[in-house]
């Protein structure tokens, strides 16, 4: 079987990994890849975001299924596409994939399905922005400019001032309204901006053409959690849990980034938990998607928040995670092949159970200097050989030059150690990170410290 992963990320090289180690023995193919995937994976040179182009790719190699990873090509509507010609692939179709493409889109979908989330409104306007900032404020406002915006488009506001700084942002100087090529993330290539990347829909959300829009929302307190589903357009199946690390630096500190690290399992995360946790934030969503003509098929992944009150989504994707895919898919047993084509066909998924590791995974994120405001390309990276075989190290910004492999946008290498504790991996992937070098080299020193404080769940899913 020839299957084609869409992304150019360490989320990419993750799933071409996992999928190398099904017993399927699949041909991979990536599009575009990058210098470590085109080690595991027959590279195409057409962009990750090239609908057409990947049509064009598909058809020419013959290629039997298809694997999307970044959202943009979701929201597009490369999978319709495909679909309108006989090709199979995994992910939603773009009218699903709105879930991520809208903010406003989201929250409607989780107020008509009972999903628990943060109190909100929608808003088209500076003036209907401050109105929502006067009502929801206290303690503390979010402003989320509606649309893709490569992770940018959220503001969590301390003050009404700054809410009120984000708001103008999103309606006075219109930043995030138009496309420009934002997004220095190396498992984010899409660098789409704007609200009018959407479908077009008359539900309320941004539509080609309208103004910008925006959702101001209660700020929640609480700890965070990546909780990722499968889903055939009937049922989600939850994957293991995990954690990502925004912030550029330790402590939490210092502006967000693409990830800096995660791991998995999580602490007091046990299968029972994952499953009632699961049965709230994501089988409503399928369901609603479904009576809607509209099923969701691939990765929901739910962006909780564990409030004092109970969990509630702050966050819908409708990919896999980055860098959570890395810590995660090391420790799945199963076929990821076999799950993956499972999903992609209605109700597919019935009867099927994932099978994971007990071990823990770390995975360590070494971005490039300037991170994540610019990124610097081109530097040598030494050390790589010296990386013992049963560390996976995923590229997520490489390229090739002369032989030797090169640093090629922000987050450059992904370090990934599994471990019987939380200890042990984080000190396997640490060690790894150490052996490899480059300029300006950039990792955060604290990823899965608190892991070793929870030590690990038992029956961790
Ligand atoms: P989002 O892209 O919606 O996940 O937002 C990015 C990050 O902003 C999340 O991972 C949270 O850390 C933070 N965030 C989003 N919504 C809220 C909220 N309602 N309360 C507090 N923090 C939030
Ligand atoms: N780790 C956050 C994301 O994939 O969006």
């Amino acid at each position: 079987m020839k299957v084609l992963v869409i992304g150019a990320g360490g989320r990419e090289h993750a799933l071409v990994r996992a999928l190398a180690r099904s017993p399927q023995r699949p041909q991979l193919l990536c599009a575009p890849g990058n210098a470590g995937i085109a080690r595991d994976a027959r590279v195409l040179d057409v962009a990750g975001d090239d609908v057409a182009g990947l049509l064009a790719a598909v058809e020419r190699e013959h290629v039997d299924f298809t694997v999307v990873g970044p959202e943009a090509p979701l929201v597009a509507g490369l999978v319709d596409a495909l679909a309108a010609r006989g090709h199979r692939a995994f992910g939603p179709g773009a009218a699903a994939a709105r879930l991520e493409g809208s903010k406003a889109f989201a929250k409607q979908a989780m107020a008509q399905a009972g999903v628990p989330t943060a109190r909100w409104r929608d808003v088209a306007s500076l003036a209907e922005g401050l109105a929502a900032v006067a009502e929801l404020a206290a303690p503390g406002v979010v402003v989320k400019a509606d649309g893709l915006a490569a992770g940018k488009g959220v503001t969590v506001a301390d003050t009404a001032q700054e809410a009120e700084r984000a708001l103008r942002e999103i309606f006075v100087a219109e930043r995030f309204h138009e496309s420009s090529g934002a997004g220095a993330g190396g498992g984010h290539t899409t660098g789409v901006v704007g609200s009018d990347t959407g479908a077009a829909g008359s539900d309320g959300d941004s539509t080609p053409g309208s103004g910008p829009r925006a959702v101001v929302e209660e700020r929640l307190r609480g700890e965070e959690l990546s909780l990722l589903a499968l889903c055939d357009g009937e049922r989600a199946l939850a994957m293991a849990p995990a954690r990502d690390y925004k912030r550029i630096f330790e402590g939490d500190r210092g502006p967000n980034t693409g990830g800096m690290g995660s791991y998995s399992p999580v602490a007091g995360f046990d299968a029972e938990r994952v499953r009632e946790i699961s049965a709230a934030v994501h089988q409503p969503i399928v369901e609603l998607m479904r009576e809607r003509g509209t099923p969701f098929h691939g990765v929901l992944y739910a962006g909780l928040m564990l409030t004092p009150d109970g969990v509630r989504v702050l966050e819908y994707n409708v990919r896999f995670g980055d860098p959570e895919t890395q810590a995660v898919l090391p420790r799945l047993h199963s076929d990821l092949l076999e799950v993956l084509l499972a999903a992609s066909r209605p109700g597919g998924l019935r009867g099927v159970r994932l099978s994971w590791s007990e071990r823990c995974a770390v995975t360590v994120v070494l971005a490039s200097a300037g991170y994540p405001a610019s990124s610097s390309s081109g530097d040598p990276i030494a050390g790589l050989e010296d990386v013992p075989a049963e560390v996976e190290v995923t590229h997520a910004g490489t390229g090739a030059r002369d032989g030797d492999v090169v640093t090629a946008g922000g987050r450059v290498l992904n370090v990934t150690a599994l471990g019987d504790r939380p200890r042990s991996a984080r000190a396997a992937a640490y060690a790894a990170a150490q052996m490899i070098s480059f300029e300006g080299v950039q990792m955060r020193r604290d990823i899965a410290e608190r892991a070793e404080d929870d030590g690990t769940a038992s029956g961790a899913p």
